[in-house]
């Protein structure tokens, strides 16, 4: 299409002619997808290994559902857990996992071509570099089979995108419906602030390695769950007091968690909602971990206020959940968050600088960035009140 043809054709905004960055674009886009390009492409060296590359990366896209399965399957196998403790030939594992050898020994490939498993010589399969986390860590394990929830939302992804469809993922998250204590039933709260505390875990190490949070004397986690980041906390820091604000049947299961590690004279547990409660004053610092993402914008401009006016001067927000990765880094985990958070219900992923506008709109004088060593589970942002 020629440089006219392509201003003809673009939106009302775009008759304007476009410019050169946009030809170059558009001329690059017609010479990639010409008949002839491919052949093109693989014939010589340089061409050929950058062509392999994203056929390669291309493949892994198309094919990440079959991948996602496979390790669903061991999941529900308990194949990481079995292997951790010593490998095993193939027909004991299809012994002990009820399945023809076959079938044991599709799996098993399959496994050890997403590295998830490795072949040990002649004493069978064990653990590969990537199951290796997987056997180690319990609430990964939920995290895989609560995925299956998702990958069930997602079989019509259009149907999803266009609101034509009811998630199964928001009857998982009973509070996606406002501030409704009906949906509140006692065993769906129990089982997702299980999954929550189960797979807490790398978070609060980020946490911990990521500020220092001596210089508080006290801390209010808000969305707080079970508790694992502020009894960790209570841990590492003997002098600091704390407290954690849930909702009322989760704050109960907190109550009692904190109850039991001995901790409950220095962890107050707050039960309410911040939509429409006060939140719990005197704490120099607020903590905000995985919460924002799960609610709409106004939800989240109305909660800042309220964390802002109630800090004194001097205090902050330290926030923490998965964000958009900003240009220029890879986009590890962002069309997970996009699609999960569309099925859930009400919220979304946010990038830094979008998290960042609405902490100063809601008064923080100074909006930061705080370095995380694995910001795929969460980056962190820090806000002051001068
Ligand atoms: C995604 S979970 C994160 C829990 C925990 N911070 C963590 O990282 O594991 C969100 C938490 O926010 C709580 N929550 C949701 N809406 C709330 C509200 N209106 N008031 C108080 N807590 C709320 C939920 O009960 C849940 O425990």
């Amino acid at each position: 299409m020629k440089a006219l043809d392509l201003a003809k054709s673009l939106p009302e905004t775009g008759r304007v002619r476009p410019s050169w960055r946009q030809q170059l674009d558009h001329k690059l886009d017609q010479w990639m997808t010409s008949p002839g390009f491919y052949r093109w492409a693989i014939s010589n060296p340089l061409t050929r290994w950058v062509t392999r590359r994203r056929a390669a990366q291309l493949f892994e896209v198309m094919a990440g559902f079959v991948h996602s399965q496979v390790l669903l399957a061991c999941v529900r196998l308990n194949l990481f857990e079995l292997l951790r403790e010593q490998p095993m030939k193939l027909e004991q594992l299809a012994q002990h996992c009820r399945m023809h050898a076959a079938a044991m020994q599709r799996l098993l490939q399959s496994a050890v071509a997403l590295r998830l498993l490795e072949v040990r010589g002649n004493q069978g399969y064990g653990l590969g570099p990537l199951g290796a986390p997987v056997a180690a860590d319990p609430g990964l394990r939920l995290m895989i089979e609560h995925n299956a929830v998702l990958f069930d939302d997602m079989r019509d992804p259009l149907a999803l995108l266009r609101d034509e469809m009811q998630p199964h993922m928001q009857a998982y998250w009973p509070y996606m419906n406002g501030d409704n204590p009906q949906g509140w039933e006692a065993e769906k709260v129990a089982r997702y602030s299980e999954l929550m505390s189960a797979s807490q875990r790398f978070v609060i190490e980020e946490l911990l390695a990521s500020y220092d949070f001596s210089a508080h004397r006290q801390v209010l986690d808000i969305g707080g769950g079970k508790g694992g980041w502020v009894l960790a906390l209570a841990q590492q820091q003997p002098s600091l007091k704390l407290h954690l604000m849930d909702l009322p049947p989760v704050a109960a299961l907190a109550a009692e968690r904190m109850q039991k590690a001995g901790v409950a004279e220095r962890v107050t547990v707050h039960g309410g909602s911040f939509i429409s409660h006060a939140l719990p004053a005197g704490a120099d610092l607020v903590t905000l971990v995985r919460v924002a993402h799960d609610h709409p914008d106004a939800v989240v401009k109305a909660l800042l206020v309220k964390i802002f006016q109630m800090l004194p001067s001097g205090g902050r927000l330290l926030l923490a959940e998965p964000m958009a990765q900003p240009p220029g880094e890879p986009p590890v985990a962002d069309a997970y968050f996009h699609f999960y958070l569309l099925a859930m219900g009400s919220g979304r992923l946010r990038s830094p600088q979008e998290l960042r506008a609405l902490m100063l709109e809601a008064g923080f004088d100074s909006v930061e960035p705080v370095r995380n060593p694995m910001p795929m589970h969460t980056r962190l942002l820090l806000g002051q009140k001068n």
